[in-house]
């Protein structure tokens, strides 16, 4: 089949679908690869490295006039526009954006969204979200080392002892256990929250502290178990102790990070302006939730902002929404090794499209086809 491999227009975006290991791999099956010309240059990965590995290179009306065409983030109108109907459109299409579902049914695509991959054991390799949070929380707290004035680890040097930074991880997902991992390796002293007490044990396996939370009625209890791996809204009583916990340790904190969310809805909000006073000058809060706050305001704490760092009450707020990007070249190899492998779901080895709906997987990343919107 002929897959083609669009430069990505969206700004800030500097991934790319496919990577010169799995072109090889791609052009090994049969199929013909066409790279837009320039697509992997922000994720280090040159035209030349694409023909090395057996893709033609192209201009984006070649990328986008394939039978498959591997995104990493929805098309725009005017790259939908070079799409004939009937082509396959892999990528992270965001499920939750119903208008975008729809221009994409208009167009006749086939369209396959991979972030609504069920969280199962054979879902594992393809599952993006999991491969882009990972580097989510890693690089969040990269950018909070940097940000901050002082050290992470506890150091006793001739000149006086330097105490270790106290990080507080709120919501303890793939991007909040890679965050503990990585301010542990830093040396920082770590105390996580999550609505899940399921996480206790991983977090206590990564060197760091739960924050503890009683589950006093049914409601709560109920709620804590979540759906498919995934939080569920909690009920306000429960959030409102979760508060007074999180409060105190937030205080003491030199920096947090927050990655709570709950699918398709807004991001709850665990870090009040009041909070935000209570800490140290200097200390640091990065909000991988910015953006996705209520209204698309905000984030896990209502005074970030949306790709922008700011300064409140002396407290640096960094509320950057596409961190995975800020690592090009391994989030664009580990999201098109997720890509390879979909693709095994609905290419034959004969090199034939099968878009088999029995399989759970693909029944469950089918946006759209043959005209309408057909997600679950
Ligand atoms: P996510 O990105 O949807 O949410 C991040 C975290 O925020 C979650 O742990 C959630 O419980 C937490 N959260 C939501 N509301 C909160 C609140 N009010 N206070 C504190 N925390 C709150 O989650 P992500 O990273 O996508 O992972 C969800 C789960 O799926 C995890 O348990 C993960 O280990 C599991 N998973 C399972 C896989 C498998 O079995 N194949 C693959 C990948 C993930």
């Amino acid at each position: 089949m002929l897959i083609g491999v669009p430069a990505e227009t969206a700004l800030g975006e500097t991934r790319v679908a496919v990577t010169p290991e799995t072109a090889k791999k791609l052009t090994a099956q049969g199929h013909t690869v066409r790279v837009q010309s320039g697509a992997g240059v922000a994720a280090s990965v040159t035209d030349a490295a694409y023909q090395a590995a057996g893709a033609e290179i192209t201009d984006q009306a070649g990328a986008f006039g394939a039978d498959i065409v591997l995104k990493v983030r929805s098309p725009f109108d005017n790259e939908i526009a070079l799409m004939k109907p009937g082509t396959v459109v892999i990528g992270m299409l965001n499920p939750f954006d119903t208008a975008g579902l729809q221009r994409l049914a208009a167009a006749g695509l086939a369209a396959f969204a991979l972030e609504a991959a069920p969280r199962t054991t054979r879902a594992q390799s393809m599952d993006v979200l999991s491969s882009q949070a990972n580097i989510a929380g890693y690089k969040a707290v990269m950018i909070a080392a940097d940000r901050y004035q002082r050290f992470f680890p506890m150091l006793m040097t001739a000149a006086g002892t330097v105490k270790a930074a106290r990080v507080v991880i709120l919501g303890v997902g793939v991007a909040g256990l890679q965050a503990i991992a990585t301010a542990k390796r830093l040396g920082a002293v770590i105390e996580a929250s999550d609505v899940r007490p399921s996480v206790k044990e991983q977090i206590e396996s990564l060197g760091g502290k739960f924050i503890e939370v009683s589950y006093d009625t049914d409601e709560e209890k109920e709620a804590a178990v979540g759906v498919g791996g995934y939080a569920k809204p909690m009920p306000p009583s429960w959030l409102a102790r979760q508060q007074v916990e999180v409060a105190k340790r937030v205080a003491l904190a030199d920096i947090v990070i927050s990655t709570a969310l709950i699918p398709g809805r807004a991001a709850p909000t665990l870090i009040t302006e009041d909070m935000v006073k209570s800490m140290k000058p200097g200390s640091v809060i990065v909000d991988i939730a910015a953006g996705k706050g209520p209204d698309g305001v905000g984030g896990n704490c209502p005074l970030s902002e949306a790709d922008k760092t700011v300064v409140k009450h002396g407290v640096t707020i960094v509320g950057e929404t596409n961190l995975a990007a800020l690592v090009a070249a391994d989030a664009s190899s580990l999201y098109a090794r997720n890509v390879l492998d979909f693709l095994k779901l609905i290419v034959t080895k004969e090199g034939t499209l099968k878009i088999d709906l029995e399989d759970d997987i693909v029944a469950a990343c089918r946006m759209a086809q043959d005209g309408q919107v057909t997600k679950k």
